[in-house]
C-alpha cells in the first residue's frame, strides 16, 4: 500500500519543483508563471497578445483540416455544463459583434483530458504544444462555475488597448483576445476540481487565436 503512495507523492513533488511559483492568486492566471510561456512566445516571435497559447499555423491549419475532413465538430452542446461555458463565450462574443461559437465535443475532450490531468496539482499552466487555442483558469475553493472562468477571462478586456490592438505594455489580455477572436468558430471546455481545493478550468478554440498582426474583431 505503502509504495504506490510514496510514489505518487514523488511525483507531485517533482512536478511542484518543476513549475515553481504558480500558485499564486486566487481566481486569475499568471501566465508568467507557466513554462511555456517562453516557448509561447518564441512561436509568435515576441508577445504580441501574450496569454492565451499561440501555436504554429502550420499544426493549427493540419488539425483543423483534418478535423472537418472527419466532421468531428458539427455535434451539438451536451449537457448543462458544456451549455453553461458556451452561452458565456456567446454572451461576450455579442457583446463585441463576433459571430457565435459552436460547441464541439472533439476540444472538450482535449479540455476535458488536460484539466483532469491538472488534478494532484491544480498548477496554472496551458497545455503542451495543443494544436488550438488554448485559456487557462485556477481558483481557490471549488465553487468556481463555467461562467466565472469567462468573466476572469473577459476582465482583461481593461487591458486592451484598442487604438494600437495590442495588450497595453507589460499587461496581460490573450484570454480575452481569444475569447472575441472573430475568426474562431469552435469551443470546448472541462472542469476539474483538484485535491488541492482549486477548480481547473480550460477551453480549447479551433480555428486559434492570437495570431500575429491580425486584430481580434477582424
Ligand atoms: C467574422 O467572421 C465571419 C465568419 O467567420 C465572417 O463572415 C466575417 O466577415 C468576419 N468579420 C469581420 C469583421 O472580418
Amino acid at each position: 500500500m505503502a509504495g504506490p503512495l510514496l510514489l505518487l507523492l514523488a511525483v507531485v513533488a517533482v512536478a511542484l519543483a518543476v513549475v515553481p511559483s504558480a500558485t499564486t492568486g486566487s481566481s486569475s492566471d499568471d501566465d508568467s508563471s507557466h513554462p511555456f510561456n517562453d516557448l509561447v512566445h518564441s512561436f509568435s516571435g515576441g508577445a504580441s497578445y501574450g496569454g492565451a497559447a499561440r501555436q504554429a499555423a502550420m499544426h493549427h491549419d493540419a488539425a483543423a483540416a483534418a478535423a472537418s475532413e472527419r466532421g468531428e465538430h458539427h455535434i451539438p452542446a451536451e449537457g448543462a455544463l458544456a451549455h453553461e461555458f458556451l452561452e458565456a463565450h456567446n454572451a461576450l462574443r455579442a457583446k463585441y459583434g463576433v459571430p457565435p461559437l459552436r460547441w464541439s465535443s472533439k476540444l472538450a475532450r482535449y479540455a476535458r483530458r488536460w484539466s483532469w490531468l491538472r488534478r494532484f496539482d491544480c498548477v496554472l499552466m496551458h497545455s503542451p504544444a495543443s494544436p488550438y487555442g488554448e485559456n487557462v483558469f485556477r481558483g481557490s475553493g471549488t465553487d468556481w462555475r463555467a461562467s466565472d472562468a469567462i468573466r476572469d477571462w473577459a476582465s482583461e478586456a481593461a487591458n486592451f488597448d484598442w487604438r494600437a490592438q495590442a495588450c497595453h505594455p507589460g499587461q496581460e489580455c490573450g484570454h480575452f483576445t481569444q475569447l472575441v477572436w472573430n475568426d474562431t468558430q469552435y469551443v470546448g471546455c472541462g472542469r476539474t476540481e483538484c485535491f488541492t481545493q482549486h477548480v481547473f478550468i480550460t477551453c480549447s478554440y479551433d480555428p486559434a487565436g492570437n495570431y500575429k498582426g491580425e486584430v481580434p474583431l477582424t
